[in-house]
């Protein structure tokens, strides 16, 4: 499959922009009215940790790009916090309504993996709500270890997997 995982570049000004008003959470930290210049030096500095929200950490934003079309979008948390252990977990990705069943999901989890071992990493937890099929078959075909579900105070219990990288 034809799928790259890359940064925002400038020149993605427009399709980010459709992509926001089609999937809840495409683009993290970004606010209405921000330049996109101004974004991508958000998602700059986020990569180094700077200027995160409380209880964020350092990360990455990579969009799935197919044939040079924006197809989704994942987020690669460089280490975990309580929140992240218990719930939110290393990685997390959206696919775009129209691009979804086709694969993309899985194979961009895939590609991420390598990502994450250049960052040091030597497994990555991965979560999906207890009722998200596809996000459960995606997670187990790149090799996700079930350790349990996560089920305090969070309306749906969390699914806990471990992917080994080493
Ligand atoms: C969940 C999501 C990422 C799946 O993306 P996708 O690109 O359609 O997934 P894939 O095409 O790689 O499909 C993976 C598997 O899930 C299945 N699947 C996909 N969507 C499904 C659905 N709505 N219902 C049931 N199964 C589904 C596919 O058939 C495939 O199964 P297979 O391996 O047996 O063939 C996408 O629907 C999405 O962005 N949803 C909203 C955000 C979200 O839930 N993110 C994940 C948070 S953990």
């Amino acid at each position: 499959m034809d799928l790259i995982l890359r940064p925002l570049e400038p020149s993605d000004e427009v399709e980010f922009i459709a992509a926001l008003g089609e999937m809840e959470n495409f683009g993290f930290y970004y606010e209405t009215g921000m330049s996109f210049v101004d974004y991508l030096s958000v998602l700059d500095r986020a990569l180094l940790g700077e200027g995160l929200p409380d209880g964020h950490v350092a990360n990455s934003l990579f969009v799935a790009d197919v044939g040079g079309v924006v197809v989704g979008r994942l987020s690669l948390r460089h280490s975990l916090n309580d929140a992240l252990l218990t719930v939110g977990g290393h990685i997390g990705y959206g696919v775009l309504p129209a691009h979804r069943r086709k694969g993309y999901a899985t194979a961009m989890l895939h590609h991420a993996l390598p990502l994450a071992g250049e960052l040091g990493l030597t497994s990555v937890l991965v979560t999906c709500d207890e009722d998200n099929i596809a996000s459960r078959k995606i997670i187990e075909a790149c090799g996700g270890v079930y350790e349990n579900s996560y089920t305090l105070d969070i309306d749906v219990p969390k699914r806990r997997y471990w992917i080994d990288l080493v």
